[in-house]
């Protein structure tokens, strides 16, 4: 067995990821950097490299909107690791108008919610048993607003624009949740966490208005938001810290937790509710045509 850490890191590309990637090489890890670009997944590479070079950094390309390549990915994984301490749920998308993709589900759950449970359910084989074995997903402040719309999972209903990046990013803090329990069920030590980086000037915002995105970087992004640099540090502190029990939220502590140092987050009481989580569970399954079974359930 590999006596080195392995960490997959999706999204690794740009961004928060980039910088998770790095804080992971930093800490010892061999990263995976899961991306959808390859491009520019061996850019961001060169430029951890280029500050660490001792890092030991792999590009394995993933499309998570995708479930095929999905499971492409997780079987390639396989055949070159025998295990994996850390998984980084990180990928995502903010898109301002609606959009599907080839099956048909709304765009930000498809991508950011439902690709990373497939991924989840088929890479946990591989964790050892034990508290540095984690399962990180990111989350967002704009969880608070939302709730999973079992009827209307697509949004297409919804009035407000940001409705699906909100019930996407709710879902994965509640699948989190839902993980951990059902880790505490079976006496597992691994741990499921979650955090958000607060808010960062990152490439989330590339797919919105740009006239709006210029207004953004000349007012609000100076005044609420900090570096991405800054902005990995909870979920940094969610994969890293001996201290972190499953089932907590990270994110900053400062104004409006857009910035500040990393700690417990607040969270809305809609993404504590437990039968709303059974039921993601379930959904979740039904829209990807997969079983999620932990190992003696
Ligand atoms: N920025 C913020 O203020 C903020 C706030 C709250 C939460 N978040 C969360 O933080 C995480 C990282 O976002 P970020 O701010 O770092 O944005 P980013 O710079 O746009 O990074 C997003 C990453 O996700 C990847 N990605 C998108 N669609 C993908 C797909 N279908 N398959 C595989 N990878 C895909 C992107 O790859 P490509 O380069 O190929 O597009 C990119 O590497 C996201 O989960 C986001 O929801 C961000």
């Amino acid at each position: 067995m590999d006596a080195k850490k392995i960490a997959i890191v999706t999204g690794a590309n740009s961004g928060v990821g980039l910088e998770v990637a790095k804080g992971l090489a930093q800490s010892a890890y061999r990263v995976v950097m899961a991306c959808r670009s390859v491009e520019k997944a061996i850019a961001a590479q060169d430029t951890i490299i280029g500050e660490l070079p001792s890092s030991e950094l792999e590009v394995m390309r993933i499309d998570l909107s995708d479930l095929e390549s999905v499971r492409t990915f997780a079987q390639e994984f396989k055949s070159k690791f025998d295990h994996l301490d850390l998984l980084v749920n990180n990928a995502g998308v903010l898109f301002s108008k609606p959009k599907k993709n080839e099956a048909g589900i709304e765009m930000q759950f498809a991508t950011n919610h439902l690709g990373h449970f497939v991924l989840t359910s088929l890479l946990i084989e591989l964790m050892p048993d034990s508290k540095s074995s984690r399962v990180v997903s990111l989350s967002s402040l704009a969880h608070k607003k939302s709730e999973i719309y079992f009827d209307d999972i697509n949004c297409e209903n919804q009035r407000k624009w940001d409705a699906p990046y909100g019930q996407s990013k709710l879902a994965c803090l509640v699948f989190a949740d839902e993980l951990q329990r059902r880790f505490d069920r079976l006496g597992k030590q691994i741990l499921s966490v979650s955090a958000h980086p607060g808010g960062t000037d990152s490439g989330l915002f590339e797919h919105m208005s740009p006239i709006l995105v210029s207004i953004l970087r000349y007012t609000f992004v100076p005044l609420f938001l900090h570096s991405t640099e800054n902005a990995a540090k909870p979920i940094l502190k969610a994969a890293l810290d001996n201290e972190v029990e499953g089932g907590e939220y990270y994110g900053p502590t400062g104004l409006f937790e857009m910035k500040g140092s990393p700690g417990i987050a607040k969270r809305s009481d809609y993404s504590r509710r437990e039968e709303i989580a059974r039921r993601l569970w379930e959904i979740s399954e039904e829209l990807t045509e997969s079983t999620f079974r932990l190992e003696a359930e």
